[in-house]
């Protein structure tokens, strides 16, 4: 009988899919509409899409809501991302916490609107016992922004004695990251064709498979999580070892 393989091949369902929203913008402009009516198409593709996870047994969702870079954009636009978080939030944590969804939301809360603030923390209480599907929203998110404030608290717990300098190292820092709850992604998707990571989870995606796909991201649903999934399932993960696990 041939050996088979040491190395494990990945899970039939990825434990934790990240996912970059793109092309809002250009599904919108192809159908002569306001870029904000594309965003508004993406939450209808965010809601198919959590749905989807859910179904086909996926432990955790992070999705890159609004970025850092995004207050470039004109006002209108940025008040828009910022309306449609309060209308996804309103019209859906019933649903999210009934269906056994924990809602979180990591990024950077200086400067985040007072109401914002009350509505990430009443989706992240209300939901907090729930563990079927892990639902991450990232808001006012930047990778680097992300590790920059890690590094200041552990500066900062330096300063006041609590760890030794020795002590950082990949593992301890992970857990002043915003994701020290989440497990890191098996697979980051980036829809629109787009070949970057645009500061998304920069940390986290040390070893993550990386799936580009053509659909623009109103237009994703759930059969492109399946093949976005079935990608991952081709490839082979090795973390820096050989393929014979040795
Ligand atoms: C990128 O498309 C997408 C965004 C900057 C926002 C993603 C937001 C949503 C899908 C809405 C749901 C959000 C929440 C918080 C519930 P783009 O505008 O850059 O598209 P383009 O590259 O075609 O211009």
């Amino acid at each position: 009988m041939p050996q088979a393989s040491l190395t494990p091949a990945p899970a039939a369902v990825p434990r934790h899919i990240a996912i970059i929203m793109d092309g809002n913008g250009r599904w919108a402009r192809q159908r002569s509409r306001p870029r904000t009516f594309g965003h508004a198409e993406g939450v209808e593709a965010l809601r198919r899409t959590v749905e989807a996870a859910g179904d086909l047994g996926v432990g955790y969702l992070t999705v890159f809501g609004f970025s850092t870079e995004n207050w470039r954009r004109p006002i209108e636009e940025v008040n828009a991302l910022f309306d449609l978080l309060r209308l996804y939030v309103a019209r859906d944590l019933d649903r999210l916490a009934r269906e056994g969804v924990r809602v979180r939301v990591i990024g950077d809360r200086e400067n985040l609107q007072s109401d914002i603030l009350e509505i990430i923390s009443r989706a992240e209480t209300r939901t907090r016992g729930n563990d079927k599907l892990n639902l991450t929203i990232a808001f006012n998110y930047g990778g680097q922004d992300e590790i920059a404030r890690a590094a200041r608290r552990a500066a900062e717990d330096v300063k006041a004695g609590k760890i030794a300098p020795a002590e950082i190292n990949p593992e301890s820092f992970g857990r002043y990251l915003d994701t020290a709850e989440l497990p890191p992604p098996d697979i980051l998707v980036r829809t629109s064709g787009e070949l970057r990571l645009s500061n998304f989870m920069l940390w986290q995606a040390a070893y993550t498979e990386l799936v580009f796909v053509d659909k623009l991201w109103p237009d994703f649903d759930k059969a492109a999580l399946e093949e976005a999934i079935e990608m991952y399932r081709k490839r082979e993960r090795r973390y820096g070892g050989t393929d014979s696990g040795s």
